[in-house]
């Protein structure tokens, strides 16, 4: 019978049939399809699996520390985190253009990837995340992309390991339910899509830490609002942006001229195309009044009402 049950222990079986007392890697970013790949191997291998976490400082607020905490605490795992955000953010002053940003970002990880893995001797195979739609989609989608999607979790293409994608079979829908047989908790499970060059392309043109901060403290704010309305699994992707510009305000007896942040909800079933959701005006009235207040250098926020197409999700 087919069901995610027997999936999943047929899964762990055939794994640790194939690896034996071999050695196994695996790139994991935290998000759900790498998250499951990993935990369903370690299931199968225990020790015999590595992970590496590259921080590249891009993610969302206190990201890092959850991973690292879930992987490491909680399902014991062998897992290398690393801290590489200084270097990622060197390599990103002065540039603006969304598509070297996206280029720079994939490239500095799979060197980081390459050092680390050096570092563990011989590995025998990778695990990956691969996911039905994305079997579908690298067999047909070769021609012309408008915006790259680097898999960031992508890597090295000379690298020798074999692949091991105990996902490749299945929808999301199906990697979640594994997830949930593998008692991954539901905020990972249920985790919206994340870019792997993450906050870097949502602070549009040129990254730094102080714009980063804004993005990831409203996005923070944003995100539990969100939850706290129960909305968390009728939005596809919900997020702030940085638009590059300042506008004037006014804070007391004084005007301000400081940063707008747009947010930026959609409803959709696969990214391809989307609608922008229909967020209450009461819970958007509280997001906003929370962002102002709550996030420096910020004084006005404009909710984006544009469907994919034309504009995309993300806003670069
Ligand atoms: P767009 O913005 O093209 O996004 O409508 C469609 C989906 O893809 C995600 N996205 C990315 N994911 N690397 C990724 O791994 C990227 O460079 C990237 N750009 C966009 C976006 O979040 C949405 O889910």
């Amino acid at each position: 019978e087919w069901n995610m049950h027997n999936f999943t222990e047929n899964a762990i079986k055939e794994v640790k049939e194939l690896v034996g007392d071999k050695k196994v890697l695996c790139a994991l970013s935290g998000g759900v399809d790498s998250s499951v790949a990993a935990v369903l191997v370690h299931r199968a291998i225990g020790d015999n699996l590595t992970c590496i976490f590259v921080d590249h400082g891009l993610l969302r607020k206190n990201e890092g520390d959850q991973v690292e905490e879930l992987f490491k605490n909680k399902f014991n795992m062998n897992l290398i985190r690393v801290n590489a955000q200084e270097r990622f953010l060197g390599k990103l002053a002065g540039v603006s253009d969304p598509e070297m940003k996206r280029k720079i970002i994939g490239e500095e990880f799979i060197r980081l990837f390459e050092e680390e893995s050096k570092k563990l001797g011989h590995i025998d195979y990778l695990v990956q995340g691969t996911v039905y739609p994305d079997v579908i989609e690298s067999g047909t989608d070769t021609a012309s992309v408008i915006k790259s999607h680097h898999n960031v979790g992508g890597l090295p293409e000379d690298m020798e390991f074999e692949l091991i994608e105990p996902l490749r079979q299945l929808f999301k829908d199906e990697v979640r339910k594994v997830g949930e047989e593998l008692e991954i908790p539901e905020e990972v499970v249920w985790r919206q899509p994340f870019p792997g060059p993450g906050l870097a392309i949502r602070v549009l043109g040129e990254v730094r830490e102080d714009k980063l901060k804004i993005v990831r403290e409203s996005d923070h704010i944003f995100r539990e609002e969100i939850r706290k309305a129960g909305l968390q699994r009728k939005i596809w992707q919900y997020f702030t942006v940085l638009p590059n510009i300042k506008s004037v305000g006014v804070m007391g007896d004084e005007r301000t001229y400081a940063h707008t942040v747009g947010i930026r909800a959609v409803t959709s079933s696969d990214g391809m195309t989307s609608d922008w959701a229909r967020i209450p005006y009461e819970v958007i009235e509280k997001i906003s009044n929370r962002i102002v207040n709550e996030v420096d250098n910020v004084n006005r926020i404009v909710y984006d009402v544009t469907s994919k197409p034309p504009s995309t999700i993300e806003w670069e």
